[in-house]
């Protein structure tokens, strides 16, 4: 697939998956911007893939950051085409009824409101150009209940519907809204649900994790046409029919 002269926010871009589909993107052709909080991470990355590369220092719980990273985005590359609202955060694990509230919240201000945040800076440079794809990353989580996770699951929820209500809104002015649930995928979050030891995701073996280039492949698949039969809706890569379009088996 060739990106050349496109333009791609990434948000958590500092490791693990956002990291990968930076490369991944990147080498696609695009211009690739790159948001995290942690900016030495985020420059690193940049700088190894070069001039197409900018770092943009970003909590994306704070609007008015996101705001501006998108901003700086366009004023740099001149448009933007691809928001990858992949930032997301899970710690501290907890039982509902022993959880800080305080943290609970914070994990809603990242996963539920940095991925709105997103939109709604992304979403009006998008719709006066034309279109533009979004996609967000999801998670199992949106769907089933699992102990010491309703921070997670319940910011996951509240995402996977952001992407219905993006698509309906954005649709006809040639939005492209799109979830990817990645499956478990081995990185630094793999690592904290291990050590925590709680709830069946704790239990599987490193080797049971798909490596991160494999979500980041689907997302540059995700961005193609071969992929509008699943505009508005969101897809599992646990599936042997999606990892075989995207040439991952
Ligand atoms: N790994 C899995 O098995 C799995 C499964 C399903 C879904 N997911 C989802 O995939 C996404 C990526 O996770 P990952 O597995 O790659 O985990 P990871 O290695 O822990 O990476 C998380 C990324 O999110 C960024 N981030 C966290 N809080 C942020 C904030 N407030 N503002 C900006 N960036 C923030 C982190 O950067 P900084 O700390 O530098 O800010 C980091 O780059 C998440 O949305 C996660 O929920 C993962």
């Amino acid at each position: 697939m060739n990106l050349q002269g496109k333009t791609v926010v990434i948000t958590g871009a500092s490791r693990g998956i956002g990291a990968a589909t930076a490369h991944e993107f990147a080498r696609a052709g695009a211009n690739v911007a790159l948001l995290a909080r942690n900016a030495d991470a985020i420059g690193d990355l940049a700088a190894e893939i070069g001039e197409r590369a900018i770092a943009i220092p970003c909590d994306v719980s704070r609007y008015w950051e996101v705001e501006k990273a998108i901003e700086a985005t366009v004023s740099e590359f001149g448009g933007l085409d691809i928001l990858i609202g992949n930032a997301g955060a899970l710690e501290p694990i907890s039982h509902l009824s022993k959880a800080d509230p305080e943290a609970w919240g914070h994990i809603i201000d990242i996963n539920l409101k940095g991925v709105f945040y997103g939109m709604r800076a992304a979403m009006p440079v998008m719709q006066a150009a034309g279109g533009g794809t979004i996609i967000t990353i999801s998670s199992g989580a949106a769907h089933s209940a699992l102990e010491g996770w309703s921070h997670y699951c319940a910011s996951k929820a509240g995402a996977a519907m952001l992407t219905m209500c993006a698509d309906k809104e954005g649709r006809e002015q040639g939005l492209r809204v799109m979830g990817l649930s990645p499956g478990t995928v081995a990185t630094q979050m793999q690592r904290e649900i291990k050590a925590s030891g709680v709830n069946p995701v704790a239990q599987l073996d490193w080797s049971d994790h798909i490596p991160p280039d494999w979500p980041a492949k689907t997302l540059l698949w995700m961005c193609s046409p071969e992929a509008d039969d699943f505009i508005g809706q969101e897809i599992s890569l646990r599936s042997d029919d999606i990892r075989k379009r995207v040439g991952l088996v």
